[in-house]
C-alpha cells in the first residue's frame, strides 16, 4: 500500500502539471480528491492494513492528501494569474486616462436650496406631498370649481383612475392642514405638471416653492414683510419689489409679486410669485376633510404663496432656453460649480 501511495502521488502531481486549463484541472481534482475519488478509495482500503501499521500508513495518506490539495491550489492560482495577464495584454498604459469630471450642484437645486434656507431662518418647516394627487387635493379643496380651465383635460394630466399629476404645489397646503392642527408654517418645494408644449420657455414638468402660514391675526402686512425679506435675502438689497392685485381661487385678496433687479431680465419687472390671504372657503374645505373644526375661519387666518423656480433660475443665470435645465448637458452643468 505504501508503494502504491507513492506512485499514486507522483502520477497525480504529473497530471496536475499537465492540465492545460482550469476545466482539465478540475477533472483531475475530481479524479483524485473527489468524494468518489482515488484518495477516498485508498482510505477505504485502510481496513485491510494490519492494525499496528495503521497509524503510520494513515499519516502517510493524510500527507498525500495535503500535498495534492496544495498542488491543485497552486495550479489553479497560476491559471487565474494567466487569465488576468491575458486580460490586460491589449491595454496601452501610455494612453492618457479618461478625464475625471467633477460634479456640480444643478443650478435649480442651488436656487431651491438657497430659498429654503431663507425660509427656514424665518421658522418655516419643510413639508412635502406626492406628485400624483387626488382631484380634491389639487382643485376642490383649493376652491377651484369643476368648470375652472385649470381642470380641463387639455391642461392637466389625468390618470385613468381619476387621479392627476399635481398642477401646483398648493396641494401640500391641503395635505399639511389635513394632517396638523393650526398654527402651521411650512414651505414645500417640488415638481408640478401641466400639459404645455415644450419650447424655450415652457416645460410640462416644472418646479415650484409653496408657502403657507396659518395663525391668529395673520395679515397682508405679515405676507408683504416676509416676502420682501425673502427676496432681499435671496437676491440682494438692490432688488425692487412691487405687488399687484390678482385672482386665485384659494386666496382672497390675491396678489402677484414682481421683482426688478439690475442686469436681470434686461432690467425689466418680472413676475416672481402668486400669493394672498387664504380664502376662508379653503379652511372650511379642510375642516370638511378633517371632520372637525380645527381650522375655524373665525379664529384662524393665514397667507399662502407659490413661486416658480425655473423661470427665476433662467433670469438669474441668464439662460436663453428653459430646456437647458433638463438636458443634462455636461458643458452646461459644468458652468455652475
Ligand atoms: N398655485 C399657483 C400657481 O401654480 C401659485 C399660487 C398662487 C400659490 C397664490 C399660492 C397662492 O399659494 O396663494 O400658479
Amino acid at each position: 500500500m505504501e508503494s502504491e501511495m507513492v506512485k499514486f502521488k507522483e502520477s497525480a502531481i504529473a497530471e496536475i502539471q499537465d492540465a492545460k486549463n482550469p476545466i482539465e484541472l478540475d477533472g483531475v481534482r475530481v479524479k483524485y480528491l473527489g468524494r468518489a475519488g482515488l484518495i477516498s478509495k485508498l482510505s477505504e482500503s485502510m481496513r485491510d492494513v494490519p492494525k499496528g501499521e495503521r497509524p503510520r500508513i494513515g499519516k502517510l495518506l493524510n500527507e498525500v492528501r495535503l500535498t495534492l490539495t496544495s498542488a491543485f491550489e497552486d495550479r489553479a492560482e497560476a491559471f487565474a494569474a494567466q487569465h488576468d495577464l491575458a486580460a490586460i495584454e491589449d491595454i496601452d498604459e501610455t494612453l492618457p486616462s479618461t478625464p475625471l469630471r467633477l460634479g456640480a450642484i444643478h443650478p435649480l437645486t442651488q436656487l431651491q436650496d438657497r430659498a429654503i434656507q431663507v425660509f427656514r431662518r424665518l421658522g418655516f418647516a419643510l413639508a412635502a406631498g406626492p406628485d400624483i394627487e387626488t382631484e380634491w387635493n389639487c382643485f376642490d379643496a383649493l376652491n377651484t370649481p369643476p368648470n375652472h380651465p385649470a381642470r380641463n383635460e387639455t391642461d392637466t394630466f389625468y390618470l385613468p383612475d381619476g387621479r392627476l399629476l399635481r398642477t401646483h404645489t398648493s396641494t401640500v397646503q391641503i395635505r399639511t392642514m389635513l394632517a396638523t392642527p393650526p398654527p402651521v408654517r411650512v414651505i414645500a418645494p417640488g415638481a408640478a405638471y401641466r400639459r404645455d408644449e415644450m419650447d424655450a420657455t415652457h416645460l410640462s414638468q416644472f418646479n415650484q416653492l409653496e408657502g403657507l402660514y396659518i395663525d391668529k391675526h395673520v395679515t397682508i402686512s405679515d405676507l408683504k414683510g416676509t416676502l420682501e425679506y425673502f427676496v432681499r435675502e435671496l437676491l440682494g438689497s438692490q432688488v425692487e419689489t412691487r405687488m399687484r392685485p390678482h385672482f386665485f381661487p384659494f386666496t382672497e385678496p390675491s396678489l402677484e409679486l414682481d421683482i426688478r433687479l439690475p442686469g436681470v431680465n434686461s432690467g425689466r419687472w418680472m413676475e416672481l410669485l402668486g400669493c394672498g390671504i387664504v380664502d376662508p372657503t379653503v379652511l372650511e374645505k379642510v375642516n370638511e376633510g378633517r371632520g372637525d373644526q380645527a381650522y375655524d375661519p373665525g379664529k384662524w387666518t393665514g397667507y399662502a404663496f407659490g413661486m416658480g423656480l425655473d423661470r427665476l433660475a433662467m433670469a438669474l443665470f441668464g439662460l436663453p432656453d428653459i430646456r437647458l435645465l433638463i438636458e443634462n448637458d455636461q458643458r452646461f452643468l459644468a458652468q455652475f460649480v
